[in-house]
């Protein structure tokens, strides 16, 4: 198949909603990380973002939309859940923050993996917001990524995983979050985090003005809600080491390895100069207590860290788990398939 790129200018926008309302996919840029778009009313459309993807058929998908009330016949909600809908998008909304609520029967499907509940998102990027509107319909959309790699931040990264399998991707520039939404389980109280991602737990409860408990790591043994979870993910070929603590404390353990030239080392930028010294193929990405950084760098990293054809690649982690550091631990702790090792506690 030969795949388009065009800018997400108002032709642009135009022929991307032609190929939605026509059955197609078509890849566009969001604030967190570019999606895989389909009309999320169409179950054929739906089911060509798994095959695409590779993507498993029990992991359910997010619809897109770009106003509030497009929200309203797509769940069954009472007032009170009403009440902290509307809450959580005065203040969230457009942007990175996923709601889980009980879905209609507006909803195939497909897109809930035949559950009970839907995963809404209204994203910020400008692009996004124009193409829903002119599709006239909600977006399912998950990352843009061949199912399991690094999501995609970059045109370059969409166009590495899709040239040739899907007709048209909508060029929006760099992803200005880097990590997916949050995903926030409203279907139950107390209220749970599904998925760690832009916006914080934090900031959440504070909103919220109740604690948001942290169901994306469950206790072993006890399946993920968010079936994305269980997978792993946002993995690089090369295999991955995290390396949990200070600067100074992982770089300490990089100077004690074998063969430095084979392998990667994504380090905070404070570091890079000596990593480099020791004989690593560096990249960096912000500065140690940059988490907001990290998260934009993120993807983009890995996948720059495979492209030095590196054995093995080492990441500093921060222990720090504010802000946007609980995403950025999360994502890599699952590229990592749990190869974590802990130099020092925060
Ligand atoms: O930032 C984002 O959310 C990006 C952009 C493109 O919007 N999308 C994205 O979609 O990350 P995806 O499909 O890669 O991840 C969706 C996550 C998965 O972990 C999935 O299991 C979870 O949301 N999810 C979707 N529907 C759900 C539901 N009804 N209940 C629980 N988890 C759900
Ligand atoms: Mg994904």
């Amino acid at each position: 198949m030969h795949t388009e790129i065009k800018a997400a200018d108002r032709e642009g926008i135009l022929a991307a909603a032609g190929v939605i309302r026509g059955g197609g996919l078509c890849a566009m840029p969001t604030e967190t990380v570019y999606g895989l778009a389909a009309n999320g009313l169409d179950p054929a459309a739906v089911r060509e973002i798994y095959r695409v993807k590779g993507r498993p058929q029990d992991n359910p998908l997010i619809l897109h939309i770009a106003s509030l009330p497009e929200l309203f016949p797509l769940v069954v909600i009472d007032p009170e859940t009403e009440a902290t809908v509307r809450l959580l998008a005065a203040r969230f909304w457009p942007g990175p923050l996923t709601m889980v609520l009980p879905r209609s029967g507006l909803v195939p499907d497909v897109i809930t993996a035949g559950g009970p509940t839907v995963a809404i998102r209204m994203p910020s990027h400008p692009a996004a917001r124009a193409l829903i509107a002119a599709a006239g319909v909600p977006i399912a959309a998950p990352s843009a990524n061949l199912s399991g790699k690094p999501s995609p931040t970059t045109l370059r990264d969409v166009t590495d995983d899709l040239t040739g399998r899907i007709p048209l991707i909508l060029d929006g520039g760099d992803a200005a979050v880097g990590v997916e939404s949050t995903v926030i389980d409203l279907s139950r109280r107390p209220f749970d985090i599904l998925r760690p991602g832009g916006i914080s737990r934090e900031a959440l409860a504070a909103v919220l003005g109740e604690e948001v408990g942290d169901a994306s790591a469950p206790a072993d043994g006890k399946p993920p809600r968010s079936p994305g979870m269980k997978y792993r993910h946002y993995a690089p070929a090369a295999p991955l080491t995290g390396l949990v603590g200070r600067g100074e404390d992982s770089l300490r353990y990089l100077a004690s390895l074998p063969h430095p030239e084979e392998n990667a080392a994504v380090v905070f930028d404070e570091c890079a100069e000596r990593a480099a010294a020791l004989g690593y193929r560096v990249l960096s990405y912000g500065a140690e207590a940059d988490h907001d950084a990290h998260a934009r760098l993120l993807f983009l990293t890995l996948r720059n860290a495979d492209r030095t054809g590196a054995g093995r690649i080492y990441v500093q982690i921060s222990p720090d788990r504010h802000g946007r550091g609980d995403a950025v631990f999360n994502r890599l702790s699952r590229s990592a398939g749990g190869d974590l090792i802990y130099l020092s506690a925060e």
